[in-house]
């Protein structure tokens, strides 16, 4: 077991009630591609309840070596190592074929411009029928669901203008626009919702 390992308490509060859905909507084998990994806390929990998928981490090149412990520790052989994905360069085509996205908690840490190219790519790589399910915070015709959300938007505001809950109407639209129809929008604990969308 390696010592000092990452650790978000947060993935450790959210993965449960996560995985119920998942387990729901990835019943089918093959590979799920996730944006925005982290620690690798959720790779590893998912993978491990998961064994008939095989899970591909990715993440921005500057944090896509932090699972690594995560994922060494695990001994699993249902995940890929970890790849350096900044959804803004495109580098899409040269992912291993995917049935499947999930990203967690990406969404208000990237300027739209980044979760436009996440959808875009998200959508290029997806079979048809394919589910991405975007977990974490969104807004509701500009209203956040709860105080605790709307002073978590200012205080991401505050740290960097480009950053922000995003308003699920604006979302809605990017997914129309990329081919991902939102299918269902499942209320999750701590305010948090997980959006499922399926490429038409
Ligand atoms: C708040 S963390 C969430 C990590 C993990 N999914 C979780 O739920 O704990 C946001 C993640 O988004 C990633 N990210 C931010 N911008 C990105 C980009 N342009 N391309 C890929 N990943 C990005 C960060 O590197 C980070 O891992």
């Amino acid at each position: 077991m390696q010592k000092d390992k990452p650790f978000s308490q947060a993935c450790e509060n959210n993965k449960a009630p996560i995985l119920e859905k998942l387990a729901e909507l990835f019943k089918q084998p093959g590979t799920i591609l996730e944006i925005g990994t982290g620690t690798g806390q959720h790779a590893v929990h998912f993978a491990g309840h998961l064994p008939h998928v095989v899970w591909q981490p990715t993440d921005h090149p500057q944090n896509a070596q932090l699972a690594r412990a995560w994922i060494d520790d695990s001994h699993l052989t249902n995940i890929n190592s970890p790849i350096a994905l900044n959804v803004l360069d495109g580098k899409w085509a040269d992912l291993p074929a995917i049935h499947g996205a999930f990203s967690a908690n990406t969404a208000h840490i990237m300027a739209w411009e980044e979760v436009e190219a996440m959808f875009h790519g998200v959508a290029g790589a997806l079979p048809k029928d394919g589910i991405f399910c975007l977990y974490g915070p969104f807004s509701y015709g500009g209203q956040h669901t709860s105080e605790s959300n709307a002073r978590f938007d200012l205080s991401l505001r505050t740290q960097a203008p480009h950053m922000g809950i995003q308003d699920i109407e604006d979302i809605k639209a990017l997914g129309a626009e990329t081919g991902l129809a939102l299918e269902e929008d499942f209320e999750m604990p701590a305010n948090n919702r997980l959006l499922v969308w399926r490429k038409s």
